[in-house]
């Protein structure tokens, strides 16, 4: 631990605050989260956080907006708060309304990374570790589903029912740089390895992989296989948890450009500012979040 973590964790503890984080935090910030983890892994440690007075995301908006919309009593901080996941963006709530209007037999799945005033629009939410069993547990056979066009092909491939991507192409930025030739030539680089990539990469880049998974869904795989050598395609920052949780193992990222530079906006400094001047808080209007939260609890229930 350098000195700023070690100040960070000394004002932790006098703030009776906790540290949640994304995979794709990089490792000064990753070393002194109390919690490390995916998207659904996050919701449900936000879901349960009790004792803690402060809660520092370490994330893009829409997971502490989440956390938000979880513990409405809790004040949840974000140290930089123009860390925002771009897809998100890409659909408003005004966009969803439309499509319910234009699909009003359809059940709404939103990906979990959306605005809050969208997850009020949705009968449930997702993440990429449970899309497929959230849409099997619903009784309509007609789902609007968004706003990630890839993650919407990998749970058509998965399911009988009809899934209508909104927006028509939503993406993220950073998955969309994998193409077909990153596969192939690392496979010809490292023979051994296992080729592991996120949901959110192209359909294309999906089909050649070995593994399609969430970054949580990475860390298990990685922990309980025999194989040794792995190609990770998604944010480069999951090859750093990776390899800090398994050094016995040899992984290398497909793309070493794959990085989420909103993601990137937090650092110590800025974690430790937050802590010390209980800032940026997150908060979602109350007529918003009990709206939400209907969504995000029935995404818990399902699992
Ligand atoms: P995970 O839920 O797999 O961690 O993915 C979140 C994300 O933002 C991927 O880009
Ligand atoms: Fe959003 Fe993509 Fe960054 Fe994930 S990697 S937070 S989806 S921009």
């Amino acid at each position: 631990m350098n000195k700023e973590q070690e100040e960070i964790l000394k004002l932790k503890e006098e703030k009776n605050a906790v540290i949640l984080a994304h995979n794709y935090q990089t490792a000064p910030i990753q070393e002194i989260a109390d919690f490390l983890g995916d998207s659904l892994e996050l919701c449900i440690t936000a879901s349960q956080i009790e004792d803690a007075d402060l809660v520092v995301f370490c994330g893009v908006d829409f997971m502490a907006e989440t956390a938000a919309i979880l513990n409405p009593k809790k004040k949840i901080l974000i140290p930089d708060p123009q860390a925002e996941c771009p897809m998100a963006h890409m659909l408003p709530a005004e966009e969803v309304k439309n499509y319910k209007n234009k699909y009003p037999q359809a059940q709404v799945v939103l990906y979990v990374n959306t605005l809050a005033e969208s997850k009020a629009e949705a009968d449930i939410l997702c993440t990429s570790a449970n899309a497929v069993q959230v849409v099997e547990s619903l009784d309509a056979d007609q789902i609007l589903f968004g706003p990630d066009m890839n993650l919407a092909s990998y749970v058509q491939k998965r399911t009988d029912k009809e899934i209508i991507p909104i927006p028509e192409e939503g993406y993220c930025y950073v998955h969309k740089m994998f193409n077909i030739g990153d596969v192939t030539f690392s496979r010809e680089n490292y023979p051994d390895a296992e080729v592991l990539v996120h949901p959110e990469c192209d359909a294309e880049v999906q089909e050649i992989a070995d593994h399609i998974l969430s970054t949580g869904g990475m860390m298990r795989h990685v922990a309980g296989s025999d194989r040794k050598n792995f190609l990770i395609g998604t944010e480069v920052d999951m090859v750093t948890r990776l390899r800090r949780e398994n050094p016995d193992k040899i992984i290398y990222p497909l793309l070493d450009e794959a990085i989420c530079e909103n993601m990137k906006l937090h650092n110590l400094q800025k974690v430790k500012e937050s802590l010390q001047e209980e800032k940026f808080q997150v908060t979602v209007p109350p007529e918003i979040a009990v709206k939400a939260r209907i969504a995000v609890e029935r995404m818990l229930e399902v699992i």
